[in-house]
């Protein structure tokens, strides 16, 4: 297993807290990839008017959420599972398939090597070359898909690469899997952010794909990490099956159930979302590409990779600068294939990403 150093993940403000003595709600953070306008209006005023739902136990079905993401996702109600975050049900899944042998991209979340490694399987890394702005060659990834195989996982879009695979790519990728009986779990997390989720998106696959399962969850898109809110679609009865005798009958609580349900139907705030994020992303994209000090490599999702070119700075030297100033960074020399001359951002307000450009770019 590649060693992952010790790192401030995007949500450990209490850390920044304790060594930098600034008031965590002061921080704005630019490393935890969550949507920058908050909750969703809907959710917000309506749901305390739905309080008393923790008084019952929730639908074991939980039929009329299914019904909701199927049709925000375009899914099939029967094909999706809901969990306690995407987390939840990566970890799950992992446990129930138990892969002996997964492959995964390089660089990618390092949550899904953690798993296979727990549950006792072995990770094969598949390289993305920053010199291709880590960008997969497809035929040769393919080739890489051998029958020693059981488990391929895709984070799409790629974090913290903010890349993204098409799903006529992934069709091709699905067959050569599936001639071979290798699973493949795609997590989307961040696909909502994408200007055109529906060439991006491997949902409608599983329509057609047994060998798939997508993971999505709420706590980028709609704001509420603190929700623990993610859904699983697959149209694999087995595996459904699996994971229904394995579960908890209750995944997620009431309140969430009643959450899930108004914002999957805010439309409004989707948009909003959508608008802003698509105009920050081509902003900042082009102001780091106007500088020598940096590369930046073209974002998909909500976040944006960036390398250093300036020799006199480095992710430590940038990530201190920005905490100074009550901005958190995500310091990348954590991360296995990239090193202390790479750092990622998220889009927020567009009043901070014009003080967070400032302070990276007058460096
Ligand atoms: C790629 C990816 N997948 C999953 C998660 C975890 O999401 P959740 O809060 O839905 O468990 C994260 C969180 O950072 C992530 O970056």
């Amino acid at each position: 297993m590649i060693q992952h150093k010790d790192h401030f993940h995007g949500s450990d403000l209490e850390k920044i807290e304790a060594i930098y003595g600034i008031k965590k709600d002061e921080i704005v953070s630019f490393s935890a990839n969550v949507n920058p306008l908050g909750i969703s209006t809907k959710l917000r005023t309506s749901l305390s008017e739905h309080l008393d739902a923790i008084t019952t136990y929730p639908d074991r079905d939980y039929k009329d959420l299914k019904n909701c993401i199927a049709n925000y996702a375009g899914a099939e109600a029967e094909h999706i599972i809901v969990g306690n975050g995407s987390t939840e049900l990566i970890s799950l899944f992992i446990q129930i398939t138990a892969p002996k042998k997964a492959m995964i991209l390089g660089p990618t979340y390092s949550e899904y090597e953690r798993e296979i490694t727990l549950n006792g399987g072995k990770t094969k890394y598949y390289p993305l070359p920053a010199s291709k702005d880590f960008q997969m060659d497809v035929e040769d990834f393919k080739s890489h898909l051998t029958e020693d195989l059981d488990l391929l996982i895709l984070c799409n879009p790629n974090n913290p690469t903010s890349t993204c695979i098409r799903s006529n790519t992934m069709r091709e990728i699905l067959d050569v899997c599936k001639e071979s009986s290798i699973y493949v779990m795609v997590d989307e997390t961040y696909i909502e952010f994408v200007d055109d989720i529906s060439a991006c998106s491997a949902v409608s696959l599983a329509k057609s794909y047994n060998n798939i399962i997508i993971l999505r969850g709420t706590s980028k898109f709609f704001a509420s990490p603190g929700l623990r809110l993610g859904y699983a679609i697959t149209g694999n009865e087995d595996l459904l099956h699996q994971i229904h005798k394995y579960k908890n009958p209750w995944m997620i609580n009431s309140l969430a159930e009643v959450a899930g349900k108004l914002m999957f139907q805010d439309d409004d705030y989707i948009q909003k979302t959508r608008t802003l994020i698509a105009s920050e992303r081509k902003k900042l994209y082009q102001m780091f590409l106007d500088s020598p000090k940096y590369t930046p490599f073209e974002p998909t999702a909500n976040f944006m990779l960036i390398r250093i070119d300036d020799p006199n700075l480095d992710s430590g030297i940038l990530f201190e600068r920005c905490i100074k100033e009550k901005m958190m960074i995500r310091d990348c020399s954590t991360f296995p294939f990239l090193s202390d001359r790479f750092i990622r951002i998220c889009f927020m307000s567009e009043e901070d990403n014009a003080r967070l450009a400032k302070c990276l770019l007058e460096a």
